[in-house]
């Protein structure tokens, strides 16, 4: 595990986005899974205004987002859909050919994640997985106690989770009860895994990470992952 940590929320941006930018150098046709979130968002801001400075591009990759809301589609402004397109993929003008995102409103969600995952071995798996965190250790909604050996699934949503999403949002509104998210199987397959962790409220799953492999924080499941690296804001 590689750790990098950083003091300002400038540094943090800056690092991130090197250590993107640089993958992308080295394979520009990588396969990404993208996290959303208040994290990621400074390093969006910044992978958009390098590429208009075209000092990178992002038009050889393929995106997949890692998790979304049951229930909810593109067209919803609360879906993870919408935060990616409004937040990377507008910008950037990707073509649609090369982005694939769960579609938490298909009709029969187990047929979904088993297209995402056919969709994910079509591109020979993730070569960067971009990863939150979130207060209780969860990566992607693969939530405390669930499963590690799963690749994309639905699963419950914990109260935890469903509380921070709740404060989170400037209006109140009904969040789901279920999520999809690639599992951590499919996340530990991933050739390099970049985590990102700023906040104080993340301190509880941070300090997990000193520890040992275990269920309660999902987050634990990266530490046995060979190419593990944390960019994080002290
Ligand atoms: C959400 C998402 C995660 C995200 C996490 C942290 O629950 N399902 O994919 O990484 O929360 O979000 P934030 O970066 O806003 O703290």
């Amino acid at each position: 595990m590689r750790v990098l940590t950083e003091h300002s929320p400038h540094g943090f941006t800056i690092t991130a986005a090197n250590w993107v930018a640089n993958h992308l150098k080295s394979k520009p046709q990588s396969t990404l899974a993208l996290p959303t979130g208040q994290t990621p968002l400074s390093l969006y801001a910044e992978l958009v205004a390098r590429t208009k400075m075209r000092q990178m591009s992002l038009n050889s990759a393929y995106i997949f987002n890692l998790d979304e809301y049951c229930g909810l589609g593109k067209a919803d402004p609360h879906s993870y859909s919408a935060f990616l397109h409004q937040h990377l993929i507008d910008p950037l003008n990707l073509h649609s050919k090369n982005v694939r995102l769960l579609q938490g409103d298909a009709p029969d969600l187990q047929a979904e994640c088993q297209s995402y995952d056919a969709e994910i071995a079509h591109h020979d798996g993730i070569d960067l997985c971009i990863l939150g965190l979130g207060t209780n250790g969860h990566i992607g909604f693969n939530e405390p106690q669930s499963a590690w050996n799963l690749r994309t699934h639905r699963v419950n949503l914990s109260e935890e989770t469903r509380a921070v999403h709740a404060r989170q949002s400037p209006q109140p509104w009904a969040i789901p009860t279920h999520g999809l998210t690639m599992g951590i199987q499919t996340v530990l397959e991933a050739r390099n895994v970049l985590l990102l962790i700023a906040g104080a409220n993340k301190r509880g799953a941070r300090d997990a990470l000193r520890g040992h492999a275990d269920p309660k924080w999902p987050v634990t499941s990266l530490l046995s992952h060979p190419n593990l690296t944390i960019v994080e804001l002290s």
